[in-house]
């Protein structure tokens, strides 16, 4: 068949599960690439995207049985999403699962089911999103041989008696686990009505194993599942994951294309700290096949994309840009100003659904969705804030934060993750006794805070 006549969009791939459970070490073995280890504190705190071409497909599914051929699939590779698996995250495990067309639940086989599992099994059930399983660190089961040149049954039926026992006494466990959150489940090679029974695949993204059978086993089920959902629609849908500063381009946005296409010159309008931003897309850049869009590399230009994709767009005015939230495109000059009040409203919701208190810390984050994820962790932690603000910390939140001076200084403080802090909102800080902490992971900020309450008593 030929590729250019292919006439689906690529399915959007979510995966999802508990903290450490391997979901970045997955998609690394599969793109080849080491992003996981150049994660703060080997967790992942953002939606990630990656392309995945049909050629790659074909490539890392040589060893399936029987024979698995892209040639049987209608759409052009996939789009992954990795996203958090820690619990904080809650709100972008939603936002990844309510992009995609199918996802992968990663459960660590020597662990089984914990309480993100659960949570993303609540998530898939909600919205009825097909999925598999993947049982993955099998290379941890006692005595295993790995094999990632073989298709992963062949390989658990090598195995020794140990090996072997031990393998399907943890399958054994987490079926009955699955069971008991209402899902049939079963390993894939021996799985009696796909329609109905969830199917489990052993993967280990360290040795490999069974890596080819799951990329084979989601192509094929959304091609026999999704084909009529995974026509390519023009109705846009598009999602803002990032802003981030690239040289050579200046501030760009990563954005996952779901449907519909972009073009250079098309005029976007999109949320911003200061209003909705309108402005002209200048370049439209995609990273690399099987490259991470929010590890920074090198780009490919183009004229036009469509979906499905994760894209960078660099454009002007985009240094005020909030991530989290869609992009929209005018096609025509008169309807900007509709879309300013539609993106204007996306933002006031989004900000409204987050109840701040009278009295308590000034929180600031990149993104929407870092933002929502710090303020779920400080509750967990009950610590109350009283002002938000996506975006780097510059004079007027120093001074917003100075305000709790009045009342209770332990509040006059700036929790502030993956932000910059300008030096001249530092310089008041020290001046008006505002104490600003600045940490990249969210849980170290959390942590910072709780000490800094500590001391504050003595
Ligand atoms: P979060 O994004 O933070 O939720 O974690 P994650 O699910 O993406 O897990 P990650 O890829 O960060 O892996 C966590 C740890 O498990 C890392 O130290 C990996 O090297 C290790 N790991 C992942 N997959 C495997 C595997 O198949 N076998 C073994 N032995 N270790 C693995
Ligand atoms: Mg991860
Ligand atoms: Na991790």
């Amino acid at each position: 068949k030929n590729r250019d006549i292919r006439v689906l969009r690529a399915p959007v791939i979510c995966v999802l599960g508990h903290v450490d459970h391997g979901k970045t070490k997955i998609l690394d073995k599969l793109r080849r690439t080491n992003v996981q280890e150049g994660e703060v504190g080997g967790i992942t705190q953002q939606i990630g995207a990656t392309n995945v071409p049909a050629e790659a497909i074909a490539n890392q599914t040589k060893m399936v049985k029987p024979a698995f051929s892209i040639d049987q699939i209608d759409f052009p590779g996939l789009l992954i999403i990795d996203t958090p698996g820690h619990e904080s995250f809650s709100n972008l495990r939603s936002r990844g699962s309510s992009l995609c067309d199918m996802a992968i639940l990663v459960v660590d086989i020597t662990q089984g089911l914990e309480p993100q599992t659960i949570e993303s099994i609540e998530l898939l059930k909600k919205r009825k999103t097909p999925f598999v399983v993947a049982l993955n660190k099998v290379d941890r089961v006692f005595e295993w041989e790995g094999n990632q040149h073989k298709d992963i049954k062949e390989v658990v039926q090598a195995q020794a008696e140990f090996a072997k026992n031990d393998f399907e006494r943890r399958v054994k466990e987490i079926t009955i686990r699955l069971n008991e959150q209402g899902l049939n489940a079963a390993l894939f090679y021996e799985n009696p009505d796909p329609r109905t029974y969830v199917s489990l695949v052993p993967t280990s993204a360290i040795t490999g194993d069974g890596m080819g059978n799951l990329i084979a086993l989601i192509c094929t089920m959304c091609q026999a599942k999704l084909a009529p959902q995974l026509r390519y629609s023009e109705e846009l849908q598009c999602v803002v994951l990032e802003v981030k500063t690239i040289q050579g381009y200046g501030t760009t946005i990563d954005v996952i294309l779901v449907n519909g296409r972009l073009r250079e010159g098309d005029n976007i309008v999109l949320a911003g700290t200061e209003g909705p931003i309108v402005t002209q897309i200048r370049s439209l850049l995609m990273p690399k096949p099987l490259k991470e869009i929010r590890v920074k590399g090198s780009y490919d230009e183009f004229k036009e994309i469509k979906a499905a994709q994760g894209v960078k767009i660099a454009a002007k005015e985009l240094d005020k840009a909030i991530a989290g939230l869609s992009l929209r495109v005018a096609q025509h000059e008169d309807e900007i100003s509709v879309l300013k009040e539609v993106v204007h409203k996306d933002f006031t919701l989004a900000m409204k659904a987050i109840k701040v208190k009278d009295r308590g810390v000034y929180v600031q984050a990149s993104t929407l969705g870092a933002l929502e994820a710090l303020l779920e962790f400080f509750k967990t932690k009950g610590i109350p804030y009283s002002g938000i603000r996506v975006g780097p910390v510059v004079k007027r939140d120093v001074m917003k934060a100075a305000a709790m001076l009045e009342h209770d200084d332990k509040y006059a403080v700036i929790l502030a993750f993956d932000v910059k802090v300008d030096r001249d909102a530092q310089e008041l800080a020290d001046r008006e006794g505002v104490i600003i902490f600045s940490e990249e992971t969210i849980y170290h900020l959390g942590d910072r805070y709780v000490e800094f309450l500590e001391e504050h008593k003595r």
